[in-house]
């Protein structure tokens, strides 16, 4: 258990089994390379680079690895002492920063058993658990949280939204041992429910069914035909008679024109066709449900959180624009000390980060401000250079010199 100076105390009341199994901070310089190995798999995966990135709230803390070129696979990995979470809460926690403006590519992290070959990790690579932000346009800002059960990866069936912006944001993932979980993003919980809920890890518990069918004499028809009710005698007539208002117009020929008919109009009398009454169907015994069996498929686990052999952490992924820097790793069994770990790293940091963020942007934005005026003025020293010559020919000048200046060059071709 790593334990910081006066917190021992306290700690060593509240999480006296606390274990951590992995922690990186990439805080000894070049050592990161020891730990962390990249896979060979593929000859062009993308470099990584030690860097606390364009800005940040510590130099020297803030240190983390940052994918460094565009659109490239990335593939590197890190292996601890295998454990199984029997029994026990698992916390998978870092931090991401996209401080790129990142338009499509990975931010997860994926936890291996020792069996991985490291040097062979690739994005088929079989995983226990993928978990972390993935951006990608408009449509794809997500969290990722999967299981693999039996072989098979299985994703939240729930929308969990990740951070788009430009800052570092912590990420944990919460597994307890009765099968529920917690997503966090910066040491807030943003969803959370059971294993068995929010997956679909095992067919479902019930099903129809099979042998039940309706009734042949089931009546679910709530209303019918009143038999008292019969048709007036009167309510057969034609829908449509001829206009008993029209007139043979005196010019009409019947030699030549034929002979003259009535146009044809809807008769105001008819009430189109006759329906009984409709009264309270006396039989009527509800819409039929088809009743529900226990799936004999079904078999409950109380094991699916349960990973006999974790042993590695890999960043698997592509990006499109590079930039992105992780780092504070942590996994761990205990959520009190992965939030303490969070908030004296990324807490710590978030606040200095995002001042010289928003001072970098400020000098930017004024730099081009000043570049603009340079510009304005420039082109109004050269307007008063030019002054007495028609305003309005000003900016077709130039133009006409080019047209004239491309014309011998295309005549050459
Ligand atoms: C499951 O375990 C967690 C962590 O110990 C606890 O906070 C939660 O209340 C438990 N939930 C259920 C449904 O037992």
């Amino acid at each position: 258990m790593q334990v910081l100076g006066s917190f021992a105390i306290i700690l060593s009341i509240f999480s006296v089994h606390s274990t951590v199994y992995f922690q990186e901070q990439f805080l000894d310089g070049d050592a990161w390379k020891t730990r962390w190995l990249d896979s060979k798999h593929k000859a062009d995966y993308g470099e990584w680079k030690l860097t606390a990135g364009n800005f940040y709230g510590d130099a020297e803390k803030d240190k983390g690895l940052q994918t460094s070129q565009d659109a490239r696979f990335y593939a590197a990995s890190a292996r601890f002492e295998p454990f199984s979470n029997e029994g026990k809460t698992l916390v998978i926690q870092f931090t991401v920063k996209h401080e790129q403006k990142i338009d499509c590519g990975g931010g997860y992290v994926k936890v291996f058993p020792s069996t991985l070959d490291q040097a062979d990790m690739h994005g088929d690579s079989q995983y226990y658990i993928m978990f972390g932000p993935d951006i990608c346009g408009y449509s794809t800002k997500k969290v990722h949280v999967i299981f693999n059960y039996k072989g098979k990866n299985h994703l939240i069936k729930k929308e969990v939204k990740c951070k788009d912006d430009e800052l570092t944001h912590l990420y944990t993932l919460i597994l307890n041992p009765n099968q529920t979980y917690e997503v966090k993003i910066d040491n807030e919980k943003v969803e959370s429910g059971t294993l068995e809920e929010d997956w679909d890890f095992l067919p479902a518990k019930t099903i129809k069914d099979p042998e039940a069918k309706k009734p042949d004499d089931w009546d679910d028809r709530p209303k019918m035909d009143d038999a008292e009710d019969a048709k007036p005698e009167d309510w057969d007539v034609a829908e449509n008679i001829p206009d008993p208002d029209a007139k043979k117009p005196d010019d009409w020929d019947e030699d030549m024109d034929g002979e003259w008919e009535p146009p044809v109009i809807t008769n105001p009398e008819y009430k189109g066709e006759w329906k009984p009454k409709q009264i309270d169907n006396p039989n009527y015994k509800g819409a039929w449900i088809h009743p529900e069996i226990d799936n004999p498929e079904y078999a409950a686990d109380s094991t699916i959180y349960k990973f006999d052999d974790i042993s590695v952490l890999g960043l698997d992924l592509w990006q499109v624009k590079s930039g992105t820097i992780f780092d504070n790793f942590l996994v761990s069994d205990d959520v009190k000390e992965a939030e303490k770990f969070g908030a004296e790293t990324w807490g710590v940091t978030k606040e200095p980060e995002k001042k010289m963020k928003q001072e970098e942007d400020d000098k930017k934005r004024k730099e081009e401000d000043e570049k603009n005026k340079e510009q304005a003025t420039e082109a109004e020293e050269e307007g008063e250079e030019e002054e007495g010559e028609d305003e309005g020919e000003e900016e077709e000048t130039p133009e006409e010199g080019t047209e004239e200046e491309e014309a011998p060059g295309k005549d050459e071709l």
